[in-house]
């Protein structure tokens, strides 16, 4: 099922047949260096798994990021619920095949997911969770809007709070 759709790219929900183009993606190791390990391919499959228990259960998760002038999946983005602070929070998450980095994809989808987060759902704030090392995810949450609300550690490691709110949001069209 589509879900969003901007200029270069269709956001669609996952399929088990995605597996292998997502592998490209989150087994790669320079990807992943953000993240503890690279995932295998019963990883990328558990993730998968998880993303489609999501849109059943939350009505949204993150999506396959597919480019329209070639059909290929070539990431994900999409929104998920994060515990922080003892708050659930919408997060807008994001990756994107290493050979394509560097041409906006990132941002045009997390922007996408910004707008159809506020549009949906009734949150008065977005945020995305990024290791201070991570520049340019950084650098996608700036282009996104978003400013640095606040150091966590998170999933057992040390993260910015990057955040946007909706007015904020309707002001950053
Ligand atoms: C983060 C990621 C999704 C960005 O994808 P992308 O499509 O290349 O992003 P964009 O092209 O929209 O923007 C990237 C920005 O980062 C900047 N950037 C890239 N490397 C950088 C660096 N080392 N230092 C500072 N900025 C950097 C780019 O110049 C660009 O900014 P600009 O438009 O102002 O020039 C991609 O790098 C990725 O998949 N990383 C690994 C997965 C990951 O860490 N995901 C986020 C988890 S929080």
């Amino acid at each position: 099922m589509n879900i969003l759709e901007t200029s270069r790219l269709i956001l669609r929900e996952f399929s088990v047949e995605d597996v292998d183009a997502l592998a490209l993606v989150l087994s790669d190791q320079e990807t992943m260096r953000f993240y503890p390990a690279p995932f295998d391919h019963a990883g990328v499959e558990q993730w998968i798994a998880k993303n489609i228990r999501r849109y059943t259960d939350d009505g949204y998760g993150l999506w396959a990021m597919v480019l329209k002038s070639t059909g290929e999946l070539i990431g994900d983005c999409g929104l998920t619920v994060q515990h922080v602070d003892g708050v659930d929070e919408i997060e807008i998450g994001y990756h994107v095949r290493r050979d394509l980095w560097g041409q906006g994809l990132a941002t045009e989808a997390a922007r996408a997911c910004r707008d159809y987060g506020f549009s949906r759902l009734p949150t008065e704030r977005i945020i995305s969770l990024i290791r201070l090392e991570n520049l340019p995810s950084r650098r996608v949450a700036e282009k996104n809007g978003m400013t640095v609300w606040k150091e966590v550690m998170w999933a057992d490691l040390q993260h910015l709070v990057y955040s946007i709110r909706r007015e904020e949001a309707a002001e950053n069209k």
